[in-house]
């Protein structure tokens, strides 16, 4: 994220038969926030979409009577319709049934096998057809499927499949590994990259010929959806034939995902990348899952807090994309709970931020009319100096709750200011130039928190410029808006409704 380099950001592509739930959330505000962050910085770009290929989906479409192109199609309003309900704004949507992605797959198939890395083969084993899935020998009950669940008989399959020469990479992705540990983070993941790595990689298999949902290729068969869906990432840019323009700009980006799709992103999507002599990803960051609280006490007006959607009706994107960052570190696992939320959404938000706006802007109605005094240079303006890197850099490298931290500590600072300095003793005292110098240092701080918060909470940080007075939104290139002294005097500020209103929990 530094000036000079346009940033770029995706998140994984999300399986178009899925439910949308908290997950997709999670990973959707945490790339909202990035690119937020570095678009006040320079040029950035975010990126997200659907998987629509693979045998699952073809199952499915089938079910619902359905061709699989109509099946996706009926689908891809509800994902695409994810990111607004987070307030999140991504440059570019991708599917991939799009015909720009399949261009994309079949110039990098073809790079790849003319690099020598793609040769045909037999991929055999025992197949579980209900399962859809290949089992070795060694996990085979009694010669049946091990799923618990299943146990049917298992049948020998064999299909001539191209294959990718994945085990040639295995020492350049060491070295890669070794040279660069923040390729990967957190440390626990990348941990478990090198120790697949230490222990060989094999080639894979990356078409299929037993079923044809998928981009088919020219001499029979399909290919494999994870090897398709990869490629989403560098086909929303337009590689090949537009390889001077968005690819030029924003390859190489960074990959957000869940942690279990560590591997597809840091071993065979680079080997792919290095086949095709195409520069790797720049860092990818998988972060962790969300869960169920054990004791999970769910509103009755609540059905399930994993359904976003739900969440957002209740708290507002603003205070779920706050919690969300802020409750756990972005590696961690963490679990949820309506009452986490609604404390958070009660105290940090309601108590701390939006009485701070409340009672600043209710003190500058009462004793100058709502009007911002003249510029003061003191306490608040040094300790602000280095909050802007500071944020930055926590958010640059996915530490959101540290960056939340920081901004936090203004807010704490400018609500001790109030209690400390009692600005109705100033008052009553006549001590005019310190009231005036405690209340402009309120309003300005209080503008720094509406450009530094307006990644995390688009909406809410803009209701605070307007409470300012101020034209636009906190929209705004840091190193114009974040100057202390920003705030003109003579502003007429125009206090308004409650930001965080009280939520109180369902009656029992
Ligand atoms: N289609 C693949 C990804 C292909 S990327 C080239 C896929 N899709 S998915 O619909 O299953 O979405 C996966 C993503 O959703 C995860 O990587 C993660 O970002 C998010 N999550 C899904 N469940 C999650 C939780 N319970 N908690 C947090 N995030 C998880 O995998």
């Amino acid at each position: 994220m530094s000036p000079s380099r346009p940033f770029y950001v995706t998140t994984p592509i999300f399986y178009i038969s899925g439910t949308p739930h908290i997950g997709h959330a999670y990973t959707t505000i945490a790339a909202d926030v990035l690119v937020r962050t570095a678009r006040a910085h320079g040029p950035a770009r975010a990126l997200t979409g659907t998987d629509e290929h693979g045998q699952k989906v073809a199952n499915a479409a089938a079910a619902a009577g359905m061709t699989p192109q109509e099946y996706v199609d009926s689908l891809a309003p509800r994902w695409r319709e994810l990111a607004p309900v987070f307030d999140a704004r991504f440059d570019d949507f991708i599917r991939t049934t799009e015909p720009r992605h399949v261009t994309t797959c079949l110039a990098l198939f073809d790079r790849m096998r003319a690099k020598g890395d793609v040769y045909e083969g037999v991929y055999e084993g025992w197949y579980c057809t209900h399962d859809e899935t290949f089992w070795p020998e060694a996990k085979l009950i009694d010669g049946r499927c091990p799923n618990a669940e299943c146990r049917r008989p298992v049948q020998w399959l064999s299909e001539k499949n191209w294959f990718f020469r994945l085990s040639k990479y295995n020492a350049p992705l060491l070295a890669h590994f070794r040279a660069n540990p923040d390729f990967l983070r957190p440390q626990s993941r990348y941990n478990e990259m090198m120790a697949l790595l230490e222990e060989g990689l094999e080639d894979f298999s990356i078409s299929r010929s037993s079923f044809d949902w998928g981009i088919p290729l020219p001499g029979g068969g399909v290919l494999y959806v994870w090897y398709d869906a990869l490629i989403n990432y560098i086909s929303a840019l337009g590689w090949p034939d537009d390889a001077d323009g968005l690819f030029a700009e924003f390859w190489p980006g960074m990959h957000l995902i869940g942690k279990e799709i560590a591997r597809f992103h840091t071993i065979i999507w680079p080997a792919m990348l290095w086949s095709a002599d195409l520069p790797l990803p720049a860092r990818v960051f998988a972060h962790g899952w969300i869960t169920g609280d054990g004791g999970l006490k769910i509103g009755k007006s609540l059905g399930n807090a994993m359904d976003p959607y739900l969440l957002v009706e209740e708290f507002g994107a603003d205070a779920l994309r706050y919690f969300l960052l802020r409750e756990a570190p972005f590696g961690s696992d963490f679990s949820i709970s309506v009452d986490k939320l609604r404390q958070r959404h009660n105290s940090d938000l309601g108590n701390d931020l939006g009485n701070l706006l409340r009672r600043s802007l209710a003190m500058l109605a009462k004793y100058r009319d709502g009007l911002v005094p003249e510029p003061s240079d003191g306490r608040v303006s040094e300790f602000v100096a280095d909050l802007p890197v500071l944020v930055r850099d926590h958010v640059s490298a996915l530490r959101f709750r540290e960056a939340l931290d920081e901004i936090w500590n203004l807010v704490a600072l400018l609500n001790r200011a109030i209690d400390e300095q009692k600005p109705w003793e100033l008052h009553k005292a006549g001590r005019g130039v310190e009231l005036d110098a405690l209340l402009y240092d309120l309003c300005e701080g209080m503008r720094w928190l509406s450009v530094l918060l307006f990644p995390f909470m688009p909406t809410k940080s803009t209701a605070i410029w307007e409470q300012l007075g101020l034209e636009g939104t906190p929209e705004r290139a840091w190193a114009d808006a974040l100057v202390w002294g920003g705030l003109a005097a003579g502003t007429q500020t125009n206090p308004g409704a409650p930001l965080f209103p009280r939520i109180e929990p369902p009656a029992a």
